[in-house]
């Protein structure tokens, strides 16, 4: 769209740009660069205009368009960029994308979901303008016993995009919640679909969503979830910035799959689970009272190794138990 592409170029330049020069780089008149700036303007833009000197980006808004998350990224990253106002589940779009052969690497925004999903049927609370809704498409040519490590994999992503985007360490609680200040910030949730001869992963959408500028939660959910802008001091963060650095980070993947030493070493190096005490759920009885123990480490395949107080000791997978800690959620 003629406008993303001149909000691109008003972000890269240092001062003014004339409207003569954005028409000869973009190969439009200048009557279409006036109409883009007008509409970028009406999406909340401030764009000054001087004579002489043409156009001066002077400040952004928070929205999640396509051209806002562009800016921050080369050209071959936002090829597959979608990026909606509203949809049900960015999962359930890009899951139909990637029916009709959508490339690896495809990537659905959202600034809000209808019906966010999040693990275990459980829905995920997705309202408009404070989080990002992303999902990835990844064909890994591997088999489904590698789903567990992908989805560590992206939460060490997460984390990496996190601290490029605003300097912010965040931790890991296993299996794949981010935290912040022992806090939820964001939930991962993958889903496979598998080839039925050779047992080979399809399609896999890895969706994330982050709470990035929420200021409050809902009374049963404040012992547990956070924003980030809530632990900095109700700072609004530029969504778009951190959407971009997930791009980066997500592809970061697709060339590293499947055995790059990074993901594992980083991934216990942020884990906050390891050396802590825990309860573990069964996955289909979470109401059950749960085994008390400690959680010793990670293991080489991201399971969890955990010491039981009855003198047992396990590796636990995360589709089969989910773990709290033993005085509240982390
Ligand atoms: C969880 O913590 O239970 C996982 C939450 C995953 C939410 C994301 S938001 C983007 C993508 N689309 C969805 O419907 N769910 C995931």
């Amino acid at each position: 769209m003629l406008k993303d592409e001149v909000l691109k170029i008003l972000y890269l330049e240092d001062g003014y740009i004339s409207g003569e020069t954005i028409s000869r780089k973009l190969g439009v008149t200048r009557a279409a660069v006036n109409s883009a700036v007008k509409a970028l303007r009406d999406e909340g833009y401030e764009i000054t205009s001087s004579t002489n000197r043409g156009y001066l980006l002077v400040n952004s808004p928070d929205v999640l368009t396509k051209g806002s998350v562009s800016v921050f990224l080369p050209d071959k990253l936002s090829a597959d960029l979608y990026v909606f106002d509203s949809v049900d589940s960015t999962n359930n779009v890009l899951k139909e994308m990637a029916g009709k052969g959508a490339p690896s690497g495809t990537v659905v925004i959202a600034d809000h979901q209808t019906g966010g999903k999040g693990r275990l049927g459980r829905s995920f609370s997705s309202p408009s303008g404070v989080g990002i809704y992303l999902s990835f498409l990844f064909k890994p040519d591997s088999g489904l016993n590698r789903i567990a490590d992908l989805t560590s994999w992206t939460a060490v992503a997460v984390c990496d995009a996190i601290y490029n985007a605003y300097g912010i360490d965040t931790k890991i609680k296993w299996v794949n919640d981010i935290v912040l200040n022992r806090k939820k910030i964001c939930g991962i949730l993958t889903e496979a679909t598998v080839e039925g001869e050779s047992g080979m992963i399809d399609n896999c959408i890895i969706g994330i969503g982050i709470n990035v500028n929420e200021s409050s939660f809902p009374e049963e959910l404040s012992q547990i979830a956070t924003s980030i802008s809530l632990e900095n001091g109700q700072k609004t963060f530029d969504r778009s910035k951190l959407a971009a650095e997930l791009i980066r980070s997500l592809n970061d993947i697709l060339y590293r799959w499947p055995d790059d030493p990074y993901y594992l070493n980083r991934y216990r190096k942020s884990n906050i689970t390891a050396g802590s005490r825990i309860v573990a759920y069964p996955r289909l009885a979470e109401n059950s009272t749960g085994r008390p123990g400690t959680a010793v480490e990670i293991n080489d395949d991201f399971t969890l190794n955990v010491r039981f107080d009855d003198g047992s000791t396990e590796d636990l997978r995360s589709g089969e138990v989910s773990v709290r800690g033993l005085y509240g959620y982390t």
